[in-house]
């Protein structure tokens, strides 16, 4: 196994490190009878860690591991590689409570930050199914050039089912929160528990990408250029200011319970097992206990932005679709949750993380690929549109009503969520028009965090 100059402990490289790796850990039955038989493709996407699936006669299954540092930067970035042992703890959490809407989890290797995992490459990552469907649709060219491969995200993308999909992520935020808030723990056990789930340095991250950044100059930020005046606006906008301040207030202090802490559409996979619909949310690698609001408020924004790039492509009833998970998984979390009488303020946290969430992703370091990768104009139209519907999120607290579907001269049903008291805010400042420009260079910028 490779032992770098900076690395405390050995890192997976290849095949033969991770064949060695699966026999020395005993993993090698599930996979195959002889060494040789193994196949290994590395499949690292993010921009945190390493990930491989080896497969043989036997079986398959995934190991990712958690390098010292970011590993799409290297040892000038050093990030505590613990986030891994996060990931695994939270595991263990929602196996008692939602396993099949998660990998099963088969080894934890705490010394070699090493997890391994059911392999779900039967499955696609949401992310991709909502960007390939949109580029299938749309400009051919478009989508080469945002390296899409349209054809097969148009089969990934078929049949979707928006309802399904929000309710097993709401199912999930409101399990995990039901299992480790304080008054289903008891002091004690809660107390504990927000002491050995601290997260700090990705913590630290969250605040600088998402808090922090986007809402001053700063190196990491780009936006398109149809968003420029209002970027020039958002540095001086004292009252986004002090609603941010708020949300970060409530992400710093506000331990309520376990967390997701990054549950965005590049933490979910869909796809179709047994002829049914699967559903896996992964890569719980920034839990910690903190506002049960965050992570309903990630799945919305980014849920939003899926449905405003459709908009955007005037594609009004699939933006519709999309946006009905929003409220299929409010409901879903509030069965789990079952406490009615704290509902309307984890709602107003979550659109206001939502708020935070959209505004990075419209002008801070991380954006979607959803609107990075739509054609002129529509990738203007949904960035200024993002922009709007975020600001007024951070402001209000609330959904932003969207008429997507009356635009498409469909009998609407409600797309917001129907439980909260923050529903239905007509007084929710109205996302703009745009402005179509001159079309922009896809960016090289990574597309998650950090
Ligand atoms: N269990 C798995 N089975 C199949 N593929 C997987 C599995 N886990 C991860 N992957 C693939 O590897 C990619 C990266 O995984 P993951 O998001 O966990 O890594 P990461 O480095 O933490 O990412 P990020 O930097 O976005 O946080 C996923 O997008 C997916 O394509
Ligand atoms: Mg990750």
């Amino acid at each position: 196994m490779t032992v770098t100059a900076q690395s405390p402990y050995p890192l997976l490289e290849g095949r033969a490190d991770v064949v060695e790796y699966l026999v020395l850990r005993g993993l090698l039955p599930l996979v195959a009878a002889a060494t040789s038989e193994v196949e290994v493709r590395e499949v690292t996407a993010g921009n945190m860690n390493r990930v491989f699936l080896a497969g043989g006669p036997l079986g398959s299954l995934a190991v990712k591991q958690a390098p010292p540092w970011v590993q799409v930067v290297g040892p000038e970035w050093p990030v505590d590689p613990d986030r891994i042992v996060s990931e695994a703890r939270t595991y263990e959490r929602l196996a008692e409570r939602v396993p099949e809407s998660i990998p099963r989890i088969l080894d934890f290797d705490a010394e070699r930050h090493v997890l391994a995992m059911e392999d779900l490459s039967d499955l696609a990552v949401l992310r991709d199914v909502l960007v390939a469907e949109l580029a299938a649709g749309a400009d051919a060219d478009a989508a080469v050039s945002a390296g899409v491969d349209a054809a097969a995200g148009a089969d990934e993308a078929a049949g979707v089912d928006h309802v399904a999909l929000g309710q097993v992520v709401g199912r999930f935020v409101g399990e995990l929160a039901a299992a480790t808030r304080r008054t289903t723990l008891g002091d004690e056990a809660h107390a504990a528990l927000v002491a050995v789930s601290a997260n700090p340095e990705l913590c630290a991250l969250t605040v600088d990408v998402v808090l922090d950044e986007p809402y001053r100059e700063h190196e990491h930020n780009r936006w398109h250029p149809a968003l420029k005046e209002r970027v020039r606006e958002l540095y001086r906008d004292d009252e986004v200011r002090a609603a941010v301040a708020g949300v970060r207030e409530a992400f710093e202090g506000r331990a309520e319970a376990l967390l997701h802490g990054d549950l965005h559409s590049g933490s979910v996979m869909v796809g179709r097992r047994d002829g049914e619909q699967a559903v896996k949310v992964f890569d719980p690698e920034f839990s910690f206990v903190g506002p049960i609001g965050m992570d309903l408020g990630l799945f919305w924004a980014n849920l939003e932005i899926a449905a405003l790039a459709a908009d955007a492509l005037g594609r009004p009833e699939l933006a519709a679709e999309r946006y009905s998970a929003v409220a299929a998984s409010l409901d879903a979390f509030a069965r789990a949750w079952n406490d009615p009488g704290t509902l309307d303020g984890i709602v107003a946290d979550a659109w206001r993380f939502a708020g935070v969430e959209g505004m990075r992703r419209a002008a801070g370091f991380s954006h979607a690929a959803d609107i990075e990768t739509l054609p002129e104009p529509a990738r203007a139209a949904a960035s200024v549109r993002l922009f709007d519907v975020a600001r007024a999120h951070i402001l209000t607290g609330a959904a932003v009503r969207h008429d997507f579907a009356r635009d498409a001269g469909v009998s609407a049903s409600e797309p917001a969520p129907r439980a909260s008291a923050a529903d239905g805010d007509d007084t929710a400042p109205r996302a703009s028009g745009a402005t179509p420009t001159t079309p922009t260079a896809p960016s090289a910028a990574p597309e998650e965090r950090p």
